[in-house]
């Protein structure tokens, strides 16, 4: 147990450094807080109009991710790992710097989910491409790409272990997604590349 706790506490710390409103500050772009969602992740710093920011904080929010859990595979092997993986979501979703306001986890969780079960991750990956491609929703493409992600474990690798905590990343996501799903329904949620 303490291993598993100091893990979920380091992960938590990577996990909650805010790489999308720290590049958008640093280019003296407006607060993410206060523009379109809300959000402070890649989608939200698109919407700045700043492409290759967005590409790099999917890059620095995946990557602090795959960085916990990377690490504490190397320290303290499969469990820890799990532990790590998990924090680093809560720490970007619920980042104590920021009130515990944080992003939505899409990118942290895809990047842990190929560190953990990557052939599940790969199909995730494949998944939001696709709806994001035919929808231009963001939101949708992560709903549906996680909601899918229990059954890919299933399928693809079959160890209960990575099924369920896929399951676990999709019902984070889901949450985090309230908002999203609300205004997807009225038909009010902003598309990839259109008005916010
Ligand atoms: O990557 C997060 C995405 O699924 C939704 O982001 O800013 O449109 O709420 P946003």
């Amino acid at each position: 147990w303490p291993y598993l706790l100091a893990a979920l506490a380091g992960g938590y710390l990577l996990g909650s450094i805010p790489f999308g409103l720290l590049l958008t500050r640093l280019a003296g772009l407006s607060d993410l807080r206060q523009i379109g969602s809300k959000s402070i992740g890649a989608t939200n710093v698109l919407r700045t109009g700043r492409k290759d920011l967005a590409v790099l904080t999917v890059l620095l929010d995946g990557g602090k991710g795959a960085a916990a859990a990377g690490l504490a595979w190397y320290l303290g092997g499969p469990d820890p790992m799990l532990a790590a993986a998990l924090g680093a979501v809560l720490g970007h979703n619920f980042p104590i710097w920021l009130g515990f306001r944080g992003g939505k986890g899409v990118a942290t969780s895809i990047a842990v989910l190929l560190a953990i079960a990557w052939q599940a991750g790969v199909a995730l990956c494949a998944t939001w491409l696709l709806v994001a491609a035919v929808t231009r929703y963001s939101s949708l493409a992560a709903l549906i790409g996680f909601l899918l992600s229990p059954l890919y474990a299933w399928l693809l690798i079959g160890d209960l272990q990575r099924v369920e905590f896929a399951a676990l990343l999709a019902v984070l996501v889901v949450i985090r997604h309230h908002a999203n799903i609300r205004r997807l329904l009225r038909g009010e949620e902003s598309k990839i590349g259109g008005a916010s």
